[in-house]
């Protein structure tokens, strides 16, 4: 592979639904709004969500002159995974050579294709929900004690993709961020409980810990229009802001802002 020029960003969790694509949209569109060129790829080419969602903005404005784009790829399973790599490090070579930024969606289950997006990460970003089954990949929990027993399979081929790095004569070391998805403001106890094995979590096997993103409509419902709040507002006049669409903003704000990537204005 040529020499990196950008940034690349993976959504990973080898469970699904916890919000990896919708991160990675609102990633991808934050950045967009600082003028960055950004590279996407989906790696889920089958559930296609993130390839959907920007479709759905192209349909809106195809030129990209108001909502801008990224430059897109999709690596679609075939019978072929050496084919399949093969179509990845093409685009992946491409887009680090012309873009500040490439943002990689992965399926939530275990895949060579996500194993290997997840070995090119610069920053892996790992979304899961506030619950105990999400965080059991994350590591195994003692019932009774609710003590960390050991590092649970999606923390181990985290830990393998160094392996994969070390191969390829680079560093080892990458960004690991993990946040809490879909927040609701009951549960209190099971998130407290969540936040300490998180924390305790954290250290162990490497990675920070973020403040999560709320439950929230407007995470979900702009997704036909293939838009996202950070588009409200301005040129999208038909989509009046809400105090909820600002306290959602403030909420993306700090997690960018968290992860050094870029300052959301
Ligand atoms: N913060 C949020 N508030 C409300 N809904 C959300 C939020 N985050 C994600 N969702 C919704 O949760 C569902 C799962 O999100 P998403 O598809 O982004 O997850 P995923 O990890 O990419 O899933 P998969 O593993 O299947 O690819 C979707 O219906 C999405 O709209
Ligand atoms: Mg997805």
């Amino acid at each position: 592979m040529s020499a990196k020029k950008s940034r690349i960003i993976v959504l990973g969790n080898e469970k699904g639904g916890t919000g990896k694509s919708t991160i990675a949209m609102h990633l991808l569109v934050a950045m967009l709004r600082q003028g960055l060129r950004v590279g996407s790829i989906d790696l889920d080419a089958r559930q296609a969500t993130l390839s959907r969602y920007i479709e759905n903005r192209r349909k809106r404005d195809p030129e990209g002159g108001r909502l801008g784009h990224s430059d897109h790829r999709a690596v679609p399973p075939s019978a072929d995974p050496e084919q399949d790599a093969d179509a990845f490090h093409a685009h992946l070579a491409e887009l680090s050579g012309r873009c500040d930024a490439v943002i990689i969606d992965t399926p939530g289950s275990d895949h060579p294709l996500s194993r290997l997006g997840h070995s090119f990460a610069d920053v892996l970003v790992t979304p899961l929900n506030d619950s105990f089954i999400d965080l059991d990949l994350l590591a195994s929990v003692d019932g009774d004690s609710l003590k960390i027993v050991k590092p649970g399979p999606y923390a181990e081929m985290v830990w393998d993709t160094r392996k994969a790095r070390a191969m390829r004569g680079e560093a080892a070391s990458f960004e690991w961020f993990v946040l809490r998805n879909r927040l609701s403001t009951l549960d209190a106890r099971n998130k407290r409980e969540m936040e300490r094995l998180l924390d305790a979590l954290s250290k162990r096997i490497g990675f920070r810990m973020l403040d999560g993103l709320n439950e929230r409509v407007i995470y979900r419902e702009l997704f036909l229009q293939g838009l996202t709040l950070l588009d409200l507002g301005g040129e999208e006049q038909g989509l009046a802001m809400t105090l909820s669409h600002v306290a959602a903003r403030q909420e993306l704000r700090t997690l960018i802002d968290a992860m050094g990537l870029i300052a959301i204005s």
